[in-house]
């Protein structure tokens, strides 16, 4: 059974006394999220454990991105292990920002994906074309290059562990989201190439993620798409009230 899960990616936006007053309203509104939801918040890997403390033990913490390596001399970088270690539960892998500002491949997404996977953390993997290679007929080649490199060398068992967000950088923080068509025909392209290199059960069950410009307005329509299973979302899980609303859009 896919699980519906709503993720609010921070980013690397607000100040720990802004992050708390979003926590606390969040916790606060945590009486009206639909119980079959997963709801995840991700902040900077520096108020991981502070947000941790303060959400209820139903909602979830994500990282935003994690080393590739187990330990050692990687000045500035945080393993797998140490987000299991203190109890950070998943792991956003493959962000447009961190493969476009940071030089992030699908060779090093998949080690990062690995990573997650030793040490028990669940990756959220993403996926996404740019304006052109969507606007050039390219965007279904682009996203199952990406998905077969970065996830097609997993076992049955352990694609099963993993979250899918497609979010076509084109839409993230631009306020243009994808149609409901867009985003329904690039859920159901990601599960039939699941399908046909694992299963048909397998690529049924995988929760797959849209992510970009979702918003308190838009967020029903897309969450009914037969093949969207619910949002990563950047700028409106900013809000408290916003992402209230997403979430309960997701029921
Ligand atoms: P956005 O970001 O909702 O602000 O477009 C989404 C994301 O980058 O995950």
């Amino acid at each position: 059974m896919r699980k519906k899960i709503v993720a609010g990616n921070w980013k690397m936006n607000k100040s720990w006394p802004e992050a708390m007053e979003l926590t606390k309203s969040l916790s606060l509104n945590s009486s009206s999220f639909p119980a079959d939801v997963q709801v995840i918040v991700s902040p900077p890997a520096l108020y991981l454990q502070g947000v941790r403390s303060e959400l209820p033990e139903t909602l979830a913490i994500a990282a935003q991105n994690c080393s590739q390596h187990e330990s050692g001399a990687y000045t500035g970088e945080i393993s797998a292990g140490m987000l299991k270690s203190m109890g950070v539960a998943y792991c956003i892998i493959g962000h447009s920002e961190r493969r476009q500002y940071y030089g992030e491949t699908n060779e090093v997404i998949r080690e990062k994906i690995d990573a997650c996977l030793k040490n028990g953390v669940t990756p959220i993997f993403c996926c996404g074309e740019i304006l052109s290679e969507r606007n050039s007929g390219e965007h279904f080649n682009t996203v199952s290059t990406q998905v077969k490199q970065a996830l097609f060398h997993l076992s049955e068992e352990q694609l099963a562990l993993v979250v899918i967000a497609y979010e076509p950088v084109w839409a993230i923080g631009t306020g243009v989201t994808a149609s409901n068509e867009q985003a329904e025909e690039m859920h159901a392209f990601i599960r039939s190439i699941v399908a046909q290199h694992y299963s048909e059960t397998i690529a049924n069950d995988i929760s797959i993620l849209y992510g970009g410009s979702v918003n308190a307005a838009n967020a029903k329509e897309l969450f009914a798409c037969p093949n969207v299973d619910g949002g990563l979302v950047g700028g409106a899980s900013l809000k408290a009230a916003d992402f209230t609303t997403i979430i309960q859009a997701a029921q």
